[in-house]
């Protein structure tokens, strides 16, 4: 088993390329500034953090990805026939688009795809495979924030709007955030349209804090790399080997926190601003909420859908619900 190091990360991240919005920065600062620190999670998903979250889905103890494939490919007819014919299918973050294919197996004269993704390069990618498997099915990518709103192409009147979010990432906005964006999808979808959403389950905490601290250091290289992220786009100077990775399940939140803890008493550098540490002090990074049968109905029911059906694992671990307009 390999152990991803915090310094193999940093000397890794010294070609990274992105720097920040004027508004992220703001917020990274104010974040960092807080009497209690925080930084936003999006900050994970520079080239680096992207693959390190590939393998994070590889790990044995990450269960989602695995879960949500195996609901996917024992459910796909069924959730197809419910979608019934002329979908266009809305996919939010399409990312690599591999899940989606079980749904594109499946459907029944589907009229469009629609990957929606903030990376060029992977939306491209995504149209040509796509084009080549489904050859006659309609792929419009479209190159967009998701948790912003975005124009639609131009659809037959006949299509039917069907969403697609898997990988349980509305658990990683706050239950009022993840009400609204739900809200701004059942716009989206009108009303005959649908949601196939994954959404991740409370279940024994010993699970939940396995897959968020697997052995091979994966998670924590993740979880790092956003400090290495920082050293590039804001010139910081954070030492990797100085802040170790904290996860674990807040039951009353019914949530994962993900943390960075400082190993010592330290000043550090960003954007010119010296930012304080005591030894111990933590900067949140994330939350990942679970859902229960009963959170996920108020959730879905504030958000102006109904669940109609809801499937899961042999475990209990996962739904993916098939939503539609109340
Ligand atoms: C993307 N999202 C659903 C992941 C999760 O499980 O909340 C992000 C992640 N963070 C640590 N491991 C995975």
């Amino acid at each position: 088993m390999t152990r991803v190091s915090a310094q193999n990360l940093s000397r890794r991240h010294t070609s990274a390329s992105s720097l920040l919005s004027p508004s992220l920065t703001a917020t990274v600062m104010r974040g960092l500034t807080d009497s209690v620190k925080t930084l936003p999670a999006v900050l994970f998903y520079d080239s680096a953090g992207a693959m390190l979250f590939e393998q994070i889905c590889d790990q044995p103890e990450y269960y989602p990805t695995r879960t949500e494939i195996d609901i996917l490919s024992r459910y796909a007819s069924d959730l197809a026939r419910q979608a019934g014919d002329h979908v266009a299918l809305i996919e939010y973050g399409s990312g690599a688009g591999v899940k989606v294919r079980y749904l594109l197996d499946k459907l029944r004269d589907p009229v469009a795809y629609i990957p929606v993704d903030v990376s060029r390069e992977q939306l491209a990618s995504v149209a040509r495979e796509r084009g080549g498997q489904y050859p006659g099915l309609r792929i419009a990518p479209v190159c967009a924030d998701y948790t912003l709103p975005f124009e639609l192409p131009v659809l037959p009147n006949e299509a039917r709007r069907v969403a697609f979010f898997p990988g349980s990432t509305i658990g990683n906005f706050h239950p009022t955030e993840a009400a609204a964006f739900l809200h701004r999808i059942r716009h989206t979808v009108g009303a005959k349209g649908g949601l196939i959403l994954g959404v991740d389950r409370r279940k024994d905490p010993r699970v939940l804090h396995e897959a968020y601290n697997d052995r091979a250091g994966v998670t924590a290289a993740f979880n790092l790399n956003m400090l290495a992220h920082l050293n590039h786009a804001m010139s910081a100077n954070f030492d990797l080997t100085t802040f170790r990775h904290v996860a674990f399940f807040n039951n009353e939140a019914s949530r994962i926190e993900m943390h960075l803890e400082s190993l010592v008493e330290q000043e550090v550098l960003v954007n010119d601003t010296r930012v304080y540490f005591e030894a111990g002090e933590t900067v949140h990074t994330e939350c990942s909420y679970k859902y229960d049968e009963q959170t996920l109905h108020a959730l879905v029911e504030s958000s102006g859908f109904a669940i109609d059906s809801l499937y899961s694992d042999v475990n209990d671990w996962f739904y993916l619900a098939w939503l539609r307009p109340a």
